[in-house]
């Protein structure tokens, strides 16, 4: 094809690709399929590959992440970032509308909208293209975070149709949706990690990592709600938002444009109920006075504008008595204890059972059996107890008391100094340790066993079939048939189903195994650095850290899981197995120990490869890929365009700069 003929083919794939994304993640109507959605990204993927010289960072082939960010740029503000006073009641409400009444003399507009519960954020468009998305930060600067934030689908890289100014801006707030936050939590839950508290927390969290590779598949997403008014766009605030969605940014449909006061109180008694149904979090309403022209008038003070205000919604709470503490042994043997409350209705769900979370929290708040307790669900998921009714106490009522043993095993339970949490150390001898153990080997990311789930799992736990997750492989399709709901059927499945797993590759083995923080990237990590089983088996802790991403807790888990008997023998019956404890011949094709004990940071765009390309060949040879500059930093691989404030760092640190054919040459 002549070149400028692809090109034409590649801008009409991305435009073509833009609007898709704009139809499913702003509009919700998608009008193609998302099979077809992918075979056009894939073509225009292979377009790219094949003409790196028609390369743009905002293609929508980039919304996959591939920016390491090693330290946030912190970018001023052209219009500072207010914030809003907050109200709790509605008097505070009429205060704030008799105010406005007074100052303007007249009957004011108000526009009233949902106050999301997430993390605000400017974006600011030059000629239409996503130039920088910045966060609040101190309202007058924040952190430059648009890698990240080009991963999320909602928000366009060009603006759409015409009409829009040269230079930008919007304001509005990146969430996670309860869907991706319950998907995540999830997925930590099965890695054995601590599953996070709120949406929002969640959110912040993800919008400054440094991989936008993972804040890709977060599924975040964004709404927009404010125009600065130094842009003069339009006569009112409502206009702005039309206009802006009509350039492609999600507003919620959710506005209102009020004439009255009761109108507003409406629409926030509507909200309050109703608020529970939404997707993403909101935890008020925020209501606006329309006009531009009297938003000027009445004009902001140093920390917030005088047209407008917030709403709070209130922290949902109810009275109920404590019936039980229970308490549940996870996978990893973290002892939960689990408040069984006398059934209430709270925020549109009838609670049975609130978290208790540890130890800590029961003594805190001097908790008895039979207790009145309050009950509260604000930006967290589960209800917790706020508070106890003290003076409500029936005398005879017994003082709750963490157990000192295991509830499944009777295993005295142990407390690591200096964290809340109680564990049962008995891993390789308490039954829901055991099971859940089985159940994250068989799971669909770890060895995807065909056939077999968490109750089958259970079933052949309790008759005794299996005691370990080697035993699974001794099973006899004749034993597994004679269960009742198996037949023959599903005896073959799953034997085929653990034959075949035989060949699932060497880090999903590491993954199913279930090493405390070992998770499918740390897995994947491990196995690509060590090769095999033997020297992770011999690896010290220092070695371990030696690895980037490799921090002490990881390297500890690791250490005294290997420490345990039963489990070096576990790999020893799986490895006798067949199950792949080395990196195939394939992936070790490539590989060598050129760069053995070398740091190499990356830095600047380069002609052959993509920085991702360098950083697997670094590993792939033996060396490590860092993030940021320091003493022990062996090279700086310099592409194009790197910036100034790193050549400097590393003149001053006397660190030897080599070119990517250079690179090329030294690893042959
Ligand atoms: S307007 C100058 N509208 O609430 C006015 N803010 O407590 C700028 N927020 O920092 C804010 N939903 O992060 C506005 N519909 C909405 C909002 C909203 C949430 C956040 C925003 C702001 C904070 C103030």
């Amino acid at each position: 094809m002549e070149p400028d003929k692809v090109l034409e083919k590649i801008n009409a794939l991305r435009k073509e690709l833009d609007r898709h994304n704009y139809l499913y993640y702003v509009k919700s109507e998608p009008e193609i399929s998302d099979y077809e959605f992918d075979q056009k990204l894939k073509e225009l993927e292979a377009l790219e590959k094949q003409f790196p010289q028609f390369d743009d960072p905002m293609s929508p082939t980039k919304r996959v992440g591939n920016d390491i960010t090693s330290e946030f740029v912190q970018v001023k503000h052209k219009y500072p970032m207010l914030s809003l006073s907050n109200t709790y009641n509605e008097g505070e409400l009429r205060d704030f509308d008799n105010r406005i009444r007074k100052e303007t003399n007249l009957e004011p507009e108000y526009v009233c909208e949902l106050k999301f519960d997430g993390v605000s954020i400017s974006l600011t468009y030059e000629n239409g293209i996503l130039k920088h998305a910045v966060t609040r930060g101190d309202g007058y600067q924040g952190d430059d975070v648009t890698a990240n934030v080009k991963t999320i689908r909602s928000i366009p890289l060009h603006l759409m149709g015409e009409g829009w100014p040269n230079e930008f801006e919007i304001r509005g707030e990146i969430l996670m949706p309860f869907a991706a936050f319950d998907k995540l939590n999830a997925e930590r839950v099965e890695n054995g990690e601590e599953p996070m508290a709120n949406p929002r927390n969640t959110t912040s969290g993800t919008i400054k990592m440094q991989d936008s590779s993972v804040v890709a598949r977060r599924g975040l997403d964004a709404y927009f709600y404010n125009v600065p008014s130094q842009i003069r766009l339009s006569e009112s605030h409502s206009k702005n938002l039309e206009l802006a969605a009509s350039w492609g940014l999600k507003i919620s449909e959710h506005l209102r444009v009020c004439k009255s006061m009761d109108d507003v109180l409406d629409y926030i008694h509507y909200w309050d109920e109703a608020r529970h149904a939404l997707p993403v979090a909101i935890d008020g309403v925020v209501v606006k006075v329309n006009s531009i022209a009297v938003q000027n008038d009445l004009g902001t003070t140093a920390k917030s504008p005088r047209w407008a205000v917030a709403y709070k919604f209130k922290a949902e709470q109810v009275e109920t008595s404590l019936l039980s503490v229970s308490y549940q042994v996870g996978r990893t043997g973290a002892v939960t204890p689990v408040a069984n409350l006398e059934p209430v209705l709270l925020a549109g769900t009838t609670v049975k059972r609130a978290s208790l979370h540890n130890a800590d929290i029961i003594a805190g708040l001097g908790l008895h059996i039979n207790d009145i307790v309050k009950v509260e669900k604000g930006g967290e998921i589960i209800p917790k107890i706020v508070d106890v009714n003290v003076a409500a106490r029936h005398p005879l009522n017994r003082k709750v008391e963490f157990i000192k043993t295991c509830p499944e095993c009777g295993t005295p339970l142990r407390r690591v100094e200096g964290e809340a949490v109680h564990y049962c150390p008995n891993e390789t001898g308490c039954p829901p340790q055991i099971k859940g153990k089985i159940i994250h080997f068989i799971s669909r990311k770890a060895m995807d066993i065909d056939g077999m789930g968490e109750e089958t799992v259970e079933l052949f736990y309790n008759k005794g079939l299996i005691k370990g997750i080697a035993d699974l492989y001794v099973l006899k399709a004749e034993d597994i048939a004679s269960l009742e709901r198996l037949g023959e059927k599903s005896a073959k499945r799953i034997i085929d189903g653990l034959e075949a797993s035989k060949s699932v590759p060497f880090e999903r083995v590491l993954f199913a195994l279930g090493i405390r923080y070992v998770g499918e990237t740390v897995a994947k990590i491990l196995a690509k650095y060590f090769k095999n089983i033997d020297a992770i088996m011999e690896a010290t802790v220092e070695q371990l850290t030696d690895i980037n991403e490799i921090g002490d807790r990881i390297a500890q888990s690791i250490i005294d899981w290997l420490a345990i008997a039963d489990n070096r023998e576990m790999i020893e019956r799986l490895r006798s197995i067949g199950l792949q404890f080395q990196l195939s011949e394939e992936e070790l094709a490539g590989t060598s120990d050129k760069l053995a004990g070398l740091s190499i940071i990356i830095s600047g765009t380069f002609e052959k490869h993509s920085r991702e390309e360098l950083k697997t060949l670094i590993e792939k040879h033996g060396g490590k890929n860092v993030g940021s500059i320091s003493k022990k930093t062996s090279y700086l691989l310099a592409g194009e365009n790197i910036g100034p404030s790193k050549l400097e760092k590393v003149k001053k640190l006397g660190i030897p700069m080599i070119s990517e054919d250079e690179f090329l040459e030294m690893i042959g």
